[in-house]
């Protein structure tokens, strides 16, 4: 059994994709990159306003960073950083938001995580949320690299079953 290879989880409704998010902040530490990534309406940002919340308090205000590209918070983890790229314009931005110094610091949580080109980091873990053909459902394909990932993998293994 290859306790790093890929998983793919079926999440029947939106309930699910947060109890996803739900365990697998259980598991994350200071320095976790969580790349998200789908097409629009996939789920990216419910799955994080669950996540900021199970670190934060059920009340927390999540705002979508869709035009600041990033909305830092304080929690249970140290500083959380929730990322939104889909209006990054040039790579050299990141690193005027300062988003290259809380890769590896911070937890960060980053939709549209392809526009990272290099800066993207070696570890990571990747949750790919793709709807599924024939419901509301989606699937999340997760993989990933690292420490990071060796630890939350049997995280979202416990969640529900293979796709
Ligand atoms: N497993 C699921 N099954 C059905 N609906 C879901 C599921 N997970 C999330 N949703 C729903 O998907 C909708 C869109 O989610 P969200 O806004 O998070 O998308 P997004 O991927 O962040 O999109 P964008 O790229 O525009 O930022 C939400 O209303 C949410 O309730
Ligand atoms: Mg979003």
């Amino acid at each position: 059994m290859d306790d790093t290879a890929p998983l793919h989880l079926t999440l029947p409704d939106a309930e699910a994709t947060a109890r996803l998010a739900e365990r697998l902040a259980g598991g994350l530490r200071a320095g976790d990159t969580l790349l998200l990534s789908g097409p629009i309406g996939a789920g990216k940002s419910h799955f994080a306003r669950a996540l900021i919340r199970a670190l934060t308090t059920p009340e927390q205000e999540v705002p979508s960073p869709t035009f600041t590209l990033v909305q830092d918070y304080a929690t249970a983890r140290g500083p959380l950083w929730h990322m939104d790229l889909y209006r990054l314009g040039a790579v050299d931005e990141l690193v005027e938001l300062g988003v290259e110094d809380a890769l590896g610091t911070a937890v960060c949580l980053i939709e549209w995580p392809e526009r990272l080109g290099e800066m993207t980091p070696a570890d990571h873990v990747a949750l790919a949320l793709e709807p599924a053909a024939d419901s509301e459902a989606r699937v999340a394909h997760l993989s990933g690299y690292g420490a990071g990932w060796t630890r939350l993998r049997p995280l979202a293994e416990g969640e529900c079953h293979d796709a």
